[in-house]
């Protein structure tokens, strides 16, 4: 395994192009099941994750080329329904092949996503959504079986505790777009990827209105053919870039966004003292002016606060002198980053769902151990701007979700090399 050695101290300056984003491209693979036909995706990121979905779709009989970041995805003729828990476990978002096998093949055998460090991550509302389309849903041995000769649509709720599910938002969409009927899917997910995604399925046919708003209407069609589809740009990559200029006190143009897709953020950014200009509409400058001010902050499903920049902004109020309040309102218990921010002379403490967070003057450069895809992110963060020298362990949590990280980020004058553990 390899570790990250970050040389703090360095002032970010120059520009950075966002890649493709990750929450998109994953559900986008899946949505190629529902089809024999060729799709082509563009703007794919070359990320351990994506690599992952593209061996599962291969195991269901996908025949799958990448060509730099273009992925073409055409049938072997090849049918396989199972998708097998080695690879589901490595990452629960493989769980949204389960809506389109079922949907195309009638029959889907899923291995149930483990829990991961940030919460159990139950699929509750995805087996909820497709039973209500009909399916007759068991689970045996640690695999989810679905099995339905005809999905029928439904007026269906989705809406949990938590409020609404992306992928389970995903997963019974695309079961809907073959179902017989109107499916309404009601409290839907209404991040940009559900967006992203739902564009694709319209490009191969699906009938689907208000994708992107809570309430989605999808009229079922007998078959879906295939589509070329440009993924958009990953969002809470750019947000990482945006706390990189902050925390280093540094000035960043960071391009190929979609400033749109980050209100919170900016509005967060912009509350604490940053300088957020936007350039163009998919380029924005993220400067830092003056010492900046504590933030409160609460996670919620989009528009909300992201919850995957929830990290990031903690190592940014980690350094920012006052007291900020953060609340986790998606993933209670996605506070991993607390303790290792801690070692590096951070003083955060944990009452519940929130991390109420004493800016210090200087962190302190330290061996520290990445756990999950943006707390790793947050160490990093937090290296570039700790005194001396920081090392995150199991970096292959990183290269999950960022693409080409520390090129990116020596490009921007950051002082950060790879090393064997
Ligand atoms: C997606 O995960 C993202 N992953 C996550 O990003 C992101 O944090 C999350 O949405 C929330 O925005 C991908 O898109 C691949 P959810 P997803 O279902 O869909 C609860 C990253 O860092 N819930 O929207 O799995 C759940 O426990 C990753 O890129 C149920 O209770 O998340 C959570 O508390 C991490 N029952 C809340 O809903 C269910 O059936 C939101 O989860 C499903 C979810």
């Amino acid at each position: 395994m390899d570790k990250l050695v970050i040389e703090g101290g360095t002032i970010l300056k120059g520009e950075v192009t966002i890649s493709g984003a990750k929450n998109a491209v994953l559900p986008i693979f899946a949505a190629t099941l529902l089809t024999d036909d060729a799709c082509i995706i563009k703007n794919v990121p070359n990320l351990r994750d994506t690599q992952t979905m593209i061996k599962i779709l291969r195991s269901l009989g996908k025949e799958v080329i990448l060509e730099k970041n273009t992925v073409t995805v055409t049938s072997t003729g090849k049918i396989n329904f199972v998708a097998d828990y080695k690879l589901v476990s490595t990452m629960r978002a493989s769980f949204c092949v389960l809506g389109p096998l079922l949907a195309k093949l009638k029959r889907a055998k899923v291995s149930l996503p483990g829990g991961c460090v940030i919460g159990i991550r139950p699929v509750d509302l995805h087996l909820k959504g497709l039973k209500a389309l009909n399916a007759d849903i068991s689970i045996e041995s640690g695999y989810v079986v679905a099995k339905a000769n005809r999905l029928k649509g439904r007026h269906i709720y989705l809406g949990g505790v938590f409020g609404s599910s992306v992928l389970a938002t995903a997963n019974v969409m695309m079961a809907a777009t073959l179902a017989e009927g109107r499916t309404i899917i009601e409290s839907a997910a209404c991040e940009p990827e559900v967006i992203d995604l739902g564009e694709f399925l319209i490009k191969m046919g699906a009938k689907i209105k208000g994708v992107g708003t809570p309430l989605i209407e999808i009229e079922g069609v007998k078959h879906l053919h295939g589509a070329s589809h440009q993924v958009i740009p990953d969002r809470i990559e750019a947000g990482t870039f945006m706390i990189a200029a902050l925390i280093t006190k540094g000035d960043i143009l960071i391009k190929n966004l979609c400033y749109q897709h980050l209100g919170a953020l900016i509005d967060k950014l912009l509350e604490a003292g940053a300088q957020i200009s936007i350039v163009d509409h998919c380029s924005l400058r993220a400067r830092f002016k003056r010492r900046l001010k504590p933030v409160n902050v609460t996670t919620l499903p989009y528009p909300g606060f992201p919850t995957d920049m929830q990290a990031q902004i903690m190592s940014l109020m980690a350094v920012t002198p006052g007291i900020s309040v953060i609340t986790e309102k998606i993933y209670p218990d996605r506070f991993m980053h607390v303790a290792e921010l801690n070692r590096m002379g951070a003083y955060i403490q944990r009452e519940g769902p929130h991390a109420i967070v004493e800016g210090v003057r200087l962190l302190s450069g330290a061996p520290v151990m990445a756990s999950d895809l943006r707390a790793s992110a947050s160490l990093v963060l937090a290296g570039l701007v700790a005194k001396g020298i920081t090392t995150v362990s199991r970096i292959y949590h990183l290269e999950r979700g960022y693409e080409n990280f520390e090129i990116k980020l020596q490009n921007l004058g950051a002082k950060l090399w790879r090393e064997k553990e």
